[in-house]
């Protein structure tokens, strides 16, 4: 298993896993399936920022994939980002989660970023545990701000400061 750029050959194994995460978990709040154009333009998005999109294959082919963007779009939050991470449902628990973050976390320090932010369902416990692990610390608790499958969601969030800098100089 490797960590690669995503290419347009693997949007549509990305849009299979984005789509199972949609259809049958809380790991995302949306409820529309997308289709491979419109995993196209959100790649084509996230380049067109600077941003990374990296999955994990190997011969078998997309394992999952990770990515980051803008956490709020207002000029004051710029080196803060929002990232997200999904790893196949069969290929969980081997560690592919842990090696895109590791390398989302190296790729977002090269380009300056200072905290990264994650915003996870508070039942996730895998992901949860995934971020503690990595040396994110919860920040906050947001009781029933989402809903789906018919009940309340309540938001927890991670951060990671990336770097030491005193000021944004
Ligand atoms: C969360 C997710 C990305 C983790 O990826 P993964 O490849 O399964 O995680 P790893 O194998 O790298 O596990 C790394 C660590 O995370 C923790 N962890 C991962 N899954 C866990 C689970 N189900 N329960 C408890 N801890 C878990 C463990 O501490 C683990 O380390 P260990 O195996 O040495 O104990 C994956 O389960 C997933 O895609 N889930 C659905 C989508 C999702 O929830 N994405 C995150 C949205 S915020």
């Amino acid at each position: 298993m490797h960590i690669r750029d995503a290419e347009i050959a693997d949007l549509e194994t990305i849009t299979e896993i984005y789509n199972d995460a949609v259809a049958n978990t809380t790991a995302i709040w949306n409820e529309r399936l997308v289709d491979v154009d419109d995993r196209a333009a959100w790649l084509a998005d996230r380049l067109r920022a600077g941003y990374p999109v990296l999955v994990a294959s190997d011969d078998d082919g997309v394992l999952g994939y990770a990515t980051f963007g803008d956490w709020r779009p207002h000029d004051g939050y710029r080196h803060t980002i929002e990232h997200s991470v999904y790893v196949r449902g069969d290929q969980r628990g081997r560690g592919i989660g842990s090696a895109l973050m590791t390398e989302l976390i190296s790729q977002a320090r090269t380009i300056g970023k200072h905290v990264m932010v994650a915003a996870v369902e508070s039942d996730n416990a895998g992901s949860i545990a995934l971020h503690e692990r990595l040396g994110f610390v919860e920040t906050g608790r947001m009781p029933q701000v989402g809903m789906k499958f018919g009940r309340w969601l309540d938001l927890t969030f991670l951060q990671l400061i990336l770097d030491d800098r005193p000021t944004p100089a």
